[in-house]
This record gives C-alpha cells, structure tokens and sequence, in this order.
C-alpha cells in the first residue's frame, strides 16, 4: 500500500446529482463487453455490475442499442424487446441491492455497422452514404431521407422508456464516438442539405430533437447525454470542435438535464491517450448542470480536476473495468490491477470479466 491519505480526496466527497446523493465521484464509465448473447443481457451481468457497485456510486452501463437498425457489433445488448427489457431487471436490481445508481446508456452505431447485423441485410443507417473506409468491417450506409428521421428518433424515445421500465435510474443518449448521432454533429461526415445538415443549429437538431423526445418521456432530470466533439474515433471529424460542443452545451440548458458526460480531447482516433492543448473548460463552463470527464484519468489527475472543479464527476473506463472495487483502491491509494486488453470484447462470461482480483479478502461479494 502507498500513501494513506488523511483528508478525503476530492474524488471521494459527497455529490449531489439532482435527486441522487452520490456517495463520492468515481463513475464507472460506459464499457461494451459483448457478452449479451443474441443481444439479450445475460445473468453473468449480475455479478459484474454488482461487483462495481458502491452504496450512492454512478454506473453506466454498457451501450445498449435501441433498435434492430441500430446494431453494429455481436452481443451488445438491446432494449427495445420486451425480452430484453425483462432481462436488464434483474442487473439493475442487484445494482440497486448495493445502494448504487445505474444509468443505461443508449446507441445508435448509424454506418459503425454490416448489413450482416441489419434487418433483411439493408444497408446500414447514417446522416450520409459516405462509408468508412474499412467497407469490409462496415457496409456502405444508405443516407436516412428526412421524413424518417422522427421514427430514429421514436426508437430513442421508446428505448428510455423501456430503460425506466427496466428499473434504470436514467438514460445516458450515446452521442460520442463517431456513432449514429455524431454521424450528424460533425461537419467531415454529416454532407446533408436539409435541416439536418449544413449550419451548426442543423447538424445538432438530430442529437436535440432526441434529448426533447426522452425528456418529455421520462423527465429531465434522469437524462445524460455523451459528446466527443473532440475526439476523431471511427473517422468523425469536426472543423471546429470547440465551436460545436459549446453550441450543444448551450443548447442543452434549455432542456435541463441532469448531466453532461464529455470525453476528454486527448483521447485520439483509436481510443488510446495522447497530448492536446484542447480543454473541456469552456464547456464545463458553459453548462449548467452536471459536468462529468473522462478518458486517460488516474487517481491523482481525477481528485485535481476535481479539485481545481474542472468536473464535478470523471469516469474510469478501463481501469474500473479491472479493478471492481475501484473507488476502494483510490481511498487506500492501493496499486490497480492492469487491464487485459485482449479479453475486453471476448465472450467468455467470466473470464476477463468478472475475475479481476479485489483488494481486499469478500470483496467480490
Ligand atoms: C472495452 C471498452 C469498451 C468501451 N465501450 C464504450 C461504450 O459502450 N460507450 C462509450 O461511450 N464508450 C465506450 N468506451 C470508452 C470508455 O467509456 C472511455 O471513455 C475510454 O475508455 C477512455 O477512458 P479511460 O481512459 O478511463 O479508459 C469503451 C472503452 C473500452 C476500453
């Protein structure tokens, strides 16, 4: 054990996120595992998530797609059956069981997908029908015309139901990522001429019309949203990145909601951490409610930005996806086990899932 800190660390205060009492600042930060068979969560995510439960800690789970159209890698789970509806309760229960609170995390991968994954093998869905480079991994897309676009929107606003109904304590909408909704965001891809596309207000009229559609479904203070202006992952790319997370920012305020989940500018096109002189200060700045970072965060460099109130809330993605009892290692200043990079999307329900080691002897109970 290294240093036993005497004061609490910023990373372990009390928050106040709306109408939760957060007990300290870690969030487990969404993290595909591919373990949902055939798209259905499956009872071995009872123990992970439980396992990274803390009494008044934030998880957010995995992305999970809201429809058959929205579907881009094997055995990521869905929300749009009632199948999987009945099968995230009894998850989300355990989580409850340990006093945590558990936002689901909803995605539309748009043209990050194969008709292999589609219904009747269809092309994909996206802002454009420019494809991705790789069209082996990725069909070329069919660019969605503009009177379909309030059925996406729809599956959005049934998927935050179904999450509620499924005992969620909130949705997080997936706009990072170079996913469905950053397919609209950013200038590199979205090549519309509708109201959809050209001016900043169009290219983010999608990403708002889904945030109004779940807040008058589920109220507005149990919505997240997560943007990437920043980050150029699955090739989108913005001109003016700070330029549109300030417009979104801002234009969230109006709707309210609870959270504003921001990757951090040094995590580059292939999700690894590199140098940026770009800062999400002026979006944090900008927006009214909760502020939560993430990417390339350690222990110290979490309690400073906590410290120094850059965020109120940081995620840990691949450090708490191997170490379960993470809050408890920054409390102790314990070393962290490192993270298995082959088994992250592997489909083994156990291993490089839920073996990571805890500190401390019944941790994994
Ligand atoms: C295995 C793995 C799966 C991920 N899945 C998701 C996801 O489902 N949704 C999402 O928004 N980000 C996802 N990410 C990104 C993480 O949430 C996080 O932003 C990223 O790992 C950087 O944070 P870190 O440095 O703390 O890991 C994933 C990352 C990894 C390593």
């Amino acid at each position: 054990m290294e240093d036993i800190p005497t004061q609490p660390q910023p990373l372990l205060t009390p928050y106040k996120l709306g109408i939760f009492n957060l007990s300290h600042r870690v969030v487990l930060a969404p993290l595909t595992r591919q373990r949902s068979y055939n798209h259905v969560p499956q009872p071995h995510a009872i123990l992970y998530y439980s396992q990274r439960t803390t009494k008044g800690g934030l998880l957010i789970a995995e992305a999970t797609v809201v429809s058959d159209t929205a579907r881009g890698y094997p055995d990521t789970p869905g929300i749009w059956t009632k199948e999987q509806v009945e099968a995230w309760k009894p998850i989300v229960d355990a989580v409850h069981a340990k006093g945590g609170i558990f936002f689901c995390q909803i995605w539309h991968v748009g043209r990050v997908s194969n008709k292999a994954l589609q219904p009747n093998g269809q092309a994909p869905i996206s802002s454009t029908d420019k494809p991705l480079t790789d069209i082996t991994a990725h069909s070329p897309p069919r660019r969605l015309q503009t009177d379909e676009i309030p059925q996406i929107v729809n599956d959005f606003r049934i998927a935050a139901r179904n999450a509620i109904e499924a005992g969620f304590d909130g949705v997080e909408i997936h706009g990072a990522h170079g996913y469905l909704i950053d397919q609209f965001l950013k200038d590199q891809v979205n090549d519309r001429t509708d109201q959809y596309g050209g001016s900043l207000e169009n290219r983010c009229r999608f990403a708002l019309e889904i945030v109004e559609a779940i807040v008058n479904e589920i109220g507005a203070d149990k919505v997240g949203i997560r943007l990437s202006p920043y980050t150029e992952y699955m090739e989108s790319v913005d001109s003016n990145p700070e330029a549109l997370g300030l417009y979104m920012v801002e234009a969230l305020n109006k709707y309210g909601i609870l959270y504003c989940h921001v990757v951090e500018p040094r995590i580059n096109k292939v999700g690894e951490v590199s140098e940026s002189a770009q800062s999400l200060v002026p979006m944090r700045k900008a927006f009214k409610g909760t502020f939560i970072a993430a990417g390339g965060y350690d222990r110290e460099d979490g309690n400073n930005a906590v410290a120094e109130n850059r965020a109120d809330l940081i995620a840990y993605g691949r450090v708490f996806l191997a170490n379960p009892d993470l809050p408890r290692r920054f409390e102790l200043g314990a070393p962290l086990n490192q993270y298995d990079r082959n088994s992250f999307y592997t489909s083994d329900p156990v291993i490089g899932y839920t073996d990571y080691p805890f500190l401390e002897p019944n941790g994994n109970s």
